[in-house]
């Protein structure tokens, strides 16, 4: 074994050309999912306090946003809604005129070549503010299956390219595609939020998407943060529904799992840099505590690192400017 003085580690970190050359994992624009907030009206672009550079959107200033975002070569959007009017079962979830309905069409119309997910989960529509039906003070997971499957249907009939439900009750992958496969959407993906956790990191966004749980929390549907091995099951399980791609959620503190993930199944991983992480780098770079390009891009290459294809970020735009420049 060649050792010191004739292995010298760092002849390779020399120079940056040297550097560059060695170097194993890289963020790419075509990587990048940004997620964007459309809220039911018109005239509507309002940053969300603890998301600096976040917005929400009515459909009709949408244009304007996603021709930037196709510009930046971002490949895709995500998309969560914030209907007027919720009720106890999320109705609003399915209506064809319904706001995610209408910023999917505005989107192909605009951006023809974006790649449009849509987010499937009741949580933004329901009146309690949770992902399924409430029966009593539970989750009924059968009951909210159907209208899970009615939500996708109705973004794939307003045509989304892919539907990603991220409510977190089981079988909904099964009944999702056998909903698009019956109406004649056999090749429109699902993105499965297979492992999402019972996350602190959501507080942001359910400022943003009025979307906090108006009893309870999320822990009879959500994972327990601790468990990893439980994870490899709801994978196993959403990939044998027809899951095409997996989500691992959140990012930043789960890094073990996507990498326990990736090195277990062969289908694309997703990883969601959530609001939280995104919020938590926001405060220390407004306080000059942090670099803010250095610790970003440092974020989504240790995602990638871990093993994740395709990182959903709220840091798409800046990134994709900044990957643009060099
Ligand atoms: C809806 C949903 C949530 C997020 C994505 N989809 C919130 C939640 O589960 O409470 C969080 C995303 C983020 O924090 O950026 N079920």
């Amino acid at each position: 074994m060649v050792v010191f003085p004739q292995l010298r580690l760092r002849r390779l970190r020399r120079t940056e050309m040297l550097r560059a050359l060695v170097r194993e994992s890289r963020v790419d624009i075509g990587d990048l999912v940004y997620p964007i907030f459309v809220a039911e009206g018109r005239g509507i672009k309002e940053e969300i306090p603890s998301m600096p550079g976040i917005f929400r959107f009515s459909p009709d200033q949408l244009p304007v946003e996603v021709e930037e975002i196709a510009e930046l070569k971002i490949p895709a959007v995500l998309l969560f809604g914030i209907p007027e009017h919720k009720d106890e079962v999320g109705s609003p979830a399915c209506d064809p005129e319904g706001v995610v309905q209408q910023a999917v069409r505005t989107i192909k119309h605009s951006a023809p070549k974006l790649l449009v997910i849509t987010d499937v989960c009741l949580c933004e529509y329901t009146s309690h503010g949770h992902c399924g039906i409430v029966v009593g003070d539970q989750i009924d997971n059968d009951r909210t299956l159907p209208l899970l499957a009615r939500m996708a249907l109705s973004h794939a009939e307003a045509g989304a390219d892919i539907v990603a439900p991220s409510d977190m009750m089981d079988g909904r992958v099964k009944a999702i595609r056998e909903m698009l496969d019956t109406n004649g959407f056999q090749h429109i993906p699902i993105l499965s939020y297979a492992a999402k956790y019972a996350s602190a990191f959501y507080g942001p966004f359910r400022e943003a998407a009025e979307s906090a749980p108006q009893f309870g929390d999320r822990r009879s549907y959500q994972m327990d943060p601790p468990n990893v091995r439980e994870v490899l099951r709801e994978v196993e399980q959403d990939i044998a529904e027809g899951a095409d791609i997996i989500m691992i959620k959140p990012a930043l503190a789960y890094l073990d799992v996507i990498r326990q993930v990736r090195n277990t199944f062969n289908c694309p991983l997703a990883a969601y840099n959530v609001s939280g992480e995104y919020a938590m780098v926001k405060a220390a770079v407004r306080q000059g505590w942090l670099d803010e390009r250095k610790t970003i891009l440092e974020i989504l290459t240790a995602i990638k690192r871990a093993g994740a294809d395709i990182i959903i970020t709220y840091h798409a735009k800046e990134v994709a400017s900044w990957l643009q420049s060099v």
